[in-house]
């Protein structure tokens, strides 16, 4: 019998390609780029699984991908692939939730505390010599401790900042579709409060939604206004999640105080104007990106890949439905 065909997009670790290459056929893209739609296309033509990351898997692919069993998003966000145009090709997608919790929540708090004793801009004001003597007043920034954290969205990764909070003695509000167990809530000190509440009281909110047609644009100019002069966004879940423009209008008539974003609407393209702000901490999309993490997150993708060639049930189903 053939060997099962696996088209990867971008250059995983070797380890992970070579787990997946024992049992089957694997061609990898060369180069860490986003492939264009119809290179990617030709690729899946013959293929039986999809490795896409940082990849566009659309309804219009799948249509040139008659052999197609399985898509493997590398990542715990899915956004980037057409799930019910999988589904209803009987193709299973997944993805590697878990393994990226650590990586992210840690990412997040390094923006928080970036933004609140404004390490970036001091960074850039010695190394460009400005520093010149001890100022009493230079570089006065905002404790976190004592400060109220608004984590939008409860899940693994909010989750995972609320622990890191905790530890810098922060007040913990979240806002989030589901909620954990009274008992987990106690543990991590964190307390449900209104959508309102959490957008009025945060001093620092922090989004950790998936994207999809109903997060689009969650926060805009009149989630801004209610927000306190003096409070932060932290953004590292996804771009899209956040009306940028609105941002922008926010941080420069001052009605927030700055903003730690991983993320962008439009990324990777950056409004200048947000660049031009000393108040804006600005990563490329990196929360994942450790050493540890990433080979996890490739290692659970030929996990979940050899299991659905296999006729087995992949450990982490975004369409369960499929299955049944
Ligand atoms: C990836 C991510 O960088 O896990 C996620 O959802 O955002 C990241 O780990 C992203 O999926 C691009 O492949």
């Amino acid at each position: 019998m053939s060997r099962p065909k696996v088209y990867i997009t971008r250059p995983l670790p070797r380890e992970a390609v070579e787990r997946i290459a024992a049992q089957c056929e694997v061609t990898v893209h060369p180069e860490d780029v986003r492939m264009p739609p119809s290179e990617l296309a030709a690729a899946c033509r013959e293929v039986d699984a999809l490795v896409a990351s940082g990849a566009q898997v659309t309804a219009e692919l799948l249509e040139q991908a008659p052999h197609l069993r399985v898509v493997c998003t590398v990542g715990v966000g899915y956004d980037n692939v057409d799930v019910p145009a999988c589904t209803s090709r009987g193709i299973l997608v997944t993805n590697t939730p878990g393994v990226v919790t650590e990586a992210t929540a840690d990412l997040c708090f390094a923006l928080l505390m970036a933004v609140a004793r404004r390490l970036v801009e001091a960074d850039r004001y010695v190394h460009s010599g400005q520093w010149q003597s001890w100022q009493w007043g230079n570089m006065w920034g905002t404790n976190p401790s004592g400060k109220t954290l608004g984590i939008y969205g409860f899940g693994r990764i909010g989750q995972a900042v609320a622990r890191r909070a905790s530890g810098f003695s922060m007040r913990i509000l979240y806002h989030s579709q589901d909620r954990p167990t009274p008992e987990r809530e106690k543990e991590l000190g964190a307390q449900y409060v209104d959508r309102e509440t959490l957008l009025r009281e945060a001093d620092f909110l922090t989004l950790h939604v998936p994207f999809a047609p109903d997060t689009h644009h969650l926060i805009g100019a009149a989630e801004f206004a209610i927000m306190k002069p003096t409070a932060f966004l932290l953004n590292t879940s996804r771009g899209k999640v956040v009306e940028e423009a609105a941002l922008i209008e926010a941080l420069q008539s001052k009605r927030i105080a700055g903003a730690g974003l991983d993320v962008f609407e439009f990324e990777p393209k950056i409004h200048p104007a947000l660049l031009a702000m000393p108040n804006v901490v600005v990563s490329p999309h990196m929360g994942t990106a450790t050493r540890e993490t990433r080979m996890a997150m490739a290692m659970l993708t030929a996990e979940n890949l050899l299991a659905a060639l296999a006729g087995q049930r992949p450990p982490n189903l975004v369409n369960p439905e499929v299955w049944r």
